[in-house]
């Protein structure tokens, strides 16, 4: 029962350090604009989840705000450490955010981008959508269908 579990960063800061680690072993950049974008984590928009085994910490991803979709947030940075991949771990995290964003910040919608994990979203339920801005000013209309998760496959953010 206490294996795993998937808390808010910002409710846990004794993991930020690692947190800040494992974003940057994926994707390097300096520890200090990593950290600043991880101590930004709050209660509403932009939350980071981690994934804790064992009080470890295996996994992050960010929930953004996206200014022009007020019932939607932008999920980013996803990340499994090394050996804990292909074991189910990546899938439960989506899932726990999944029912954060619906449940606890009330949003209708999540949206992601990736160019090279489409199957793992396929998998997870996610459809292809047109490109939305993740950044304000931007007045493009986004049609959602039936579907209330969608990703874009070859937006680059
Ligand atoms: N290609 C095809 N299928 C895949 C892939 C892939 N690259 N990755 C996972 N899957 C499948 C699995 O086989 C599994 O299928 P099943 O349910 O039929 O058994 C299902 O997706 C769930 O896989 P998990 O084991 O939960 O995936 P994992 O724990 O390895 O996490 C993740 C996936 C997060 C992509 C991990 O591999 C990782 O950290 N990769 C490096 C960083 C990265 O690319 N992150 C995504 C960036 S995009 C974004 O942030 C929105």
């Amino acid at each position: 029962l206490m294996e795993f579990s998937v808390l808010p960063l910002h409710n846990n800061p004794e993991y930020l350090q690692s947190c800040c680690d494992l974003i940057n072993s994926e994707w390097k950049r300096s520890d200090t604009a990593r950290l600043r974008s991880l101590e930004a984590s709050c209660d509403h928009l932009p939350v980071s989840l981690i994934l804790l085994k064992h009080k470890q910490l295996i996994g992050h991803l960010k929930l953004s705000p996206i200014p022009s979709i007020s019932d939607g947030c932008f999920v980013e940075s996803v990340v499994i450490t090394k050996n804990e991949r292909g074991k189910g771990y990546g899938k439960l995290l989506m899932k726990h955010a999944e029912e954060y964003s619906r449940n606890y910040l009330n949003l209708n919608v999540v949206y992601l981008s990736t160019k090279g994990q489409e199957e793992f979203y396929r998998k997870l339920g996610y459809n292809e959508c047109l490109p939305v801005s993740i950044y304000g000013g931007c007045s493009s209309t986004v049609k959602l269908g039936q579907t209330d998760k969608v990703g874009n496959w070859n937006n680059k953010k």
